[in-house]
């Protein structure tokens, strides 16, 4: 069987204010009426299963937006390394054979769903070829380092059928070296994986999530995720793996983490000045600023190129070049608080 596994149990600190520890990104609906989490339950609905990983705060909430899917609760917050460690130990013998995990994010913005869907089957056909980790690409159109970067060999092309062993998987690189890597071929990985639980265990046995893996063995998860570091699967598992496959993705993509991305959406939409996603917005001589502030009348006065945001009593402005920063405002903010 093939079983998606929806990541759902992080921060998004990056969308502050719009995500709050209480209520994170996923769990609204940033663009269209739809929470972002059941829009990926919908784009995923060609599995035979659906699952979504989260932490305990958020059980209920996602049970709400997605109410066809089981939901696993992670012991600990650690980032998606342990919590795909956690679900492949979980979901592997619940099956009489053993499933395919196809996971995948939440904050995603996809252009065609049906598109999407057929790209993830073929993506579960070649983890049962291959044995392999499979990753999904998209082509960069700029060297930007929120993304991770998988250098396949030769002979991949977007738009047939296929797929290719990867020689190089890069995440977050800083800007210039996300260029060389573009240069030698890269696409960015959609963060969209697929695997027999089986082969992603074996990978993080060779991995500084070992630890998790023993514990999960010895039937001891909390123990587990207290015995590591908090890492993303990219970083952890990933990057040090040698039997990692990339498929090329073709349709519109991308990531909704950023104020800046969230606006890049909208511009597609639209060919207004400044990209609103909610709010009032007055612009005189203002141009490409980003406004989310569902209950403010904004004005915006010879100022360009910004993050406007307002959500319940908190106020954020920035410029979009610092979209990846945000981050940095919320860690301040709990130490503070
Ligand atoms: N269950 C669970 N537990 N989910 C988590 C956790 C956790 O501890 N931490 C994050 N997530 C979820 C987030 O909610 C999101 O849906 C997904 O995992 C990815 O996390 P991000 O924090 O958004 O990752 P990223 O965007 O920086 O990087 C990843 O995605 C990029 C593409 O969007 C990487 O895979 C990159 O390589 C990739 O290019
Ligand atoms: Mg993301």
């Amino acid at each position: 069987p093939v079983v998606a596994c929806v990541l759902a149990g992080g921060l998004g600190s990056r969308l502050y204010p719009a995500s709050r520890r209480d209520r994170p990104k996923q769990l609204r609906s940033l663009v269209g009426e739809r929470s972002l989490l059941a829009r990926t339950m919908d784009r995923t609905a060609f599995a035979d299963e659906q699952y979504v990983l989260t932490r305990e705060s958020f059980a209920d909430t996602v049970s709400e937006h997605a109410p066809q899917a089981g939901v696993l609760v992670e012991p600990a917050g650690k980032d998606t390394g342990p919590a795909l460690v956690y679900a492949a130990w979980r979901l592997r013998k619940q099956f009489d054979t053993e499933p395919v995990l196809i996971c995948l994010p939440s904050d995603h913005y996809v252009a065609d769903d049906a598109a999407f869907a057929t790209r993830l089957e073929r993506a579960a056909e070649i983890a049962v070829e291959t044995g392999g980790l499979v990753t999904v690409g998209v082509e960069p159109t700029r060297p930007s380092p929120g993304y991770g970067y998988v250098v396949p060999t030769d002979g991949l092309e977007a738009d047939t059928d296929d797929y290719a062993a990867v020689t190089q998987f890069t995440e977050k690189p800083d800007r210039e070296h996300a260029r060389e890597l573009i240069d030698a071929g890269a696409y960015w990985n959609v963060g969209v994986f697929a695997w027999k639980p089986s082969a992603l265990l074996a990978a993080a046995r060779n991995s500084p999530l070992a630890p998790l893996v023993e514990s999960l063995a010895a039937g001891d998860p909390r123990g587990g995720f207290e015995a590591v570091e908090a890492s993303s699967v990219d970083y952890a598992i990933i990057e040090r793996a040698t039997n990692v496959f990339v498929t090329p993705l073709s349709v519109g993509w991308d990531d909704l983490g950023t104020w800046d991305a969230v606006g890049r959406i909208l511009e597609r939409a639209g060919d207004e000045s400044n990209d609103v996603v909610a709010g009032r917005v007055l612009a005189i001589d203002a141009t490409g600023n980003v406004v989310a502030a569902p209950d403010a009348h904004v004005s915006l006065l010879e100022v360009d190129d910004l993050i406007v945001t307002a959500f319940g009593n908190r106020l954020l402005i920035a410029p979009r070049d610092a979209s990846q920063r945000v981050r940095d405002v919320v860690d301040r903010l709990r130490h503070r608080d």
